[in-house]
């Protein structure tokens, strides 16, 4: 499965898990690359030693490349964006903003840097100040999400940018997600609900449950009216803050809802008022495989639809 993403990240595979708040952190991410994918540390709002601390230990568990996520809505993010430079980790991807005012510090450490766009207008702008890749990341997927599906984005994308590939992100649980993906001309997929339901993944037991559980229709989004749209799986959280939603409850109230919940969910395992994000995908996901299965298993199932295409070697 050779790409233009396998060549840009020295990676075996072009799979790439999406940097977590609370869920990414150094067991996961480095048993997603030992497994031959690109394994993120989740910087989400986290300070900038934790973060150092995390790629110390990723360091520890795999020599093979490894990436960074970071929030650029964090308040750490400038001291995170030093700290990235300072231990020259592989790969920068970006969420939440425009990166641009860190790329040439990432690039003179030689960072690869890859934002995150759910856009076509983001995506070509990230070309222009130099973005190596993009990953076109649709509504479907868990956590913050755009407007536009997978399915549309993702080769609106492709056309957009003139030189860089394009990884599509959001409802890929499997080989047949991931082949679509490369029909639509990504080179490459970052998936997120599934790497949350691994057995390396640190998120508590019940989390992982509710995505093993979980339907088709089981996911929700909160927060459209305050403009920070979110998706998870449904329960007592995503219930009363839609219900305040419809009512018109203040940003302040609704903030109260999630505040902390995503902790909740990850590290005490509160499947009712804690916030599981998840993506549309979770209805796919059926059992806690580890990294190595999971990422063995896509490889098997993509490789056997691609055959023939001449798409990758
Ligand atoms: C629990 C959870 C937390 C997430 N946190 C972040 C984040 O902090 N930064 C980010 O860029 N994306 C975040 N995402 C998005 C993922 O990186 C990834 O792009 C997305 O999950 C892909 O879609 P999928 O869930 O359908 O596989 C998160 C997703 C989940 C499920």
């Amino acid at each position: 499965m050779k790409t233009e993403i396998t060549a840009l990240l020295g990676t075996e595979y072009p799979i790439i898990q999406g940097g977590m708040a609370w869920v990414a952190e150094h067991h996961l991410a480095a048993a997603v690359s030992e497994a031959g994918g690109l394994g993120i540390i989740g910087a989400a709002n986290a300070p900038a030693d934790w973060v150092r601390e995390q790629i110390h230990k990723v360091r520890e568990l795999t020599k093979k490349p490894f990436g960074v996520n970071v929030m650029l809505m964090s308040p750490y993010a400038e001291e995170v964006a030093k700290v990235i430079a300072e231990e020259k980790v592989p790969v920068v991807t970006t969420g939440a903003g425009n990166p641009e005012k860190y790329m040439e510090l990432w690039k003179s450490a030689g960072t690869k840097v890859i934002p995150v766009v759910a856009s076509t207008a983001l995506a070509k702008r990230m070309e222009r100040c130099g973005a190596d890749a993009v990953i076109a990341e649709g509504c479907e997927s868990g956590g913050h999400v755009g407007e536009t599906t997978t399915m549309a984005l993702v080769p609106q994308v492709v056309d957009a940018v003139e030189k860089i590939p394009v990884i599509a992100a959001g409802g890929i649980g499997d080989g047949r997600g991931i082949a679509a993906a490369f029909m639509l001309g990504a080179k490459g997929v970052q998936m997120g609900t599934a790497f949350v339901a691994t057995k390396e993944s640190q998120v508590h037991e019940n989390y992982k449950q509710c995505i093993i559980k979980a339907k088709d229709i089981d996911t929700r989004v909160t927060g459209r009216t305050t403009g920070h749209p979110v998706r998870a799986l449904r329960n007592q959280m995503t219930k009363e803050y839609l219900k305040k939603e419809a009512e018109g409850a203040s940003f302040e109230e609704l903030e109260l809802l999630t505040l902390g919940s995503l902790r909740r969910a990850v590290q005490e395992g509160d499947t009712r008022n804690g916030s599981m994000m998840a993506g549309q995908i979770a209805g796919l996901v059926k059992e806690e495989l580890s990294c190595k299965e999971l990422i063995d298993k896509l490889v098997k199932e993509t490789d056997a639809l691609m055959k023939g295409t001449g798409i990758y070697e």
